[in-house]
């Protein structure tokens, strides 16, 4: 479904990913972990387009099209989802009518019709007990006033709406309680199909004890440095990420 081959990408003239190579096949789970600033949210961002992100080399692919060539709305449309480190509030406007007019878009994007109200809502409430979300919030403004929490499991209200093929998680954990990340993840795994894939990113391994990853990948400094199964997780949380700095740096090798 994806394949990343020897990513490097670039913000403000740095390099933030230095060669990255992942292949995420439909029905798996990836996990990418790793320090603060090794690259996490970067990669995300160059995975759905992000302006603010150059791509210097390499090439992604998605279901057989070059993603790099796409603008990110149509990299939505292809159904990419990013849900965001940092959910962004947008005064004035309704999640139905934001929603509605998201639905739709991928929709005429399949030269489909435009949903019905009866049926949008329909397929709202549907969506909306998936994740526990409050009836009221779809009158409120996009995330206005939302607590964290609320923040977030919109974000995975959003993602069970648009049906993507490949989710990008980024940090969604992140200042969730125990009750809202349970919330989360039962959402993520309740969408989860054999023609789907997803990739969470997170700092901390707590995560993936309720969404249990396929593979576990290491990202430090722009680079995946090791891949596991979910036990990977469970020995980095025990050794910390010092154990992966120390192991990088002890292999290389003095010049002659
Ligand atoms: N918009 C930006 N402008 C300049 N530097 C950035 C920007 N976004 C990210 N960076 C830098 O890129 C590096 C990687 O950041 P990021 O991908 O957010 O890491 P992570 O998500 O793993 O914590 C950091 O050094 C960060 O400071
Ligand atoms: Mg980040």
């Amino acid at each position: 479904m994806l394949e990343i081959k020897n990513l490097h990408a670039s913000v403000a003239g740095k390099e933030i990913l230095r060669g990255i190579n992942l292949t995420v096949n439909a029905g798996e789970i990836h996990a990418i972990m790793g320090p603060n600033g090794s690259g996490k949210s970067t990669l995300a961002s160059a995975l759905s387009g992000n302006p603010a992100f150059e791509v210097t080399e390499g090439s992604i692919t998605f279901c057989g099209k070059n993603l790099l060539e796409l603008s990110p709305e149509q990299r939505a449309c292809e159904g990419i989802f990013l849900s965001f480190q940092y959910p962004v509030e947008i005064a004035g406007v309704s999640m139905t009518n934001f929603m509605r007019a998201a639905v739709n878009a991928h929709r005429k994007y399949k030269e489909q019709e435009p949903l019905s109200a009866a049926d949008f809502l329909k397929l709202m409430k549907q969506k909306q007990s998936l994740v526990e979300l409050d009836n009221r919030l779809a009158g409120r403004s996009v995330n206005e006033g939302f607590s964290g929490g609320e923040k977030k499991r919109n974000e995975i209200f959003q993602m069970a709406m648009l049906e993507p093929k490949l989710s990008i998680l980024d940090e969604t954990d992140s200042g969730l309680d125990i009750d809202a990340l349970r919330i989360v993840a039962n959402g993520v795994n309740a969408l989860k199909t054999k023609d789907n894939a997803s990739l969470v990113i997170t700092h901390y391994q707590r995560l993936l004890d309720y969404i249990v990853p396929d593979f576990v990948h290491i990202l430090y400094i722009g680079q995946i440095v090791k891949t596991g199964g979910k036990e990977l997780a469970l020995e980095l949380e025990q050794k910390g990420y010092d154990w992966i700095k120390n192991e990088i740096h002890n292999n290389i090798k003095p010049q002659t």
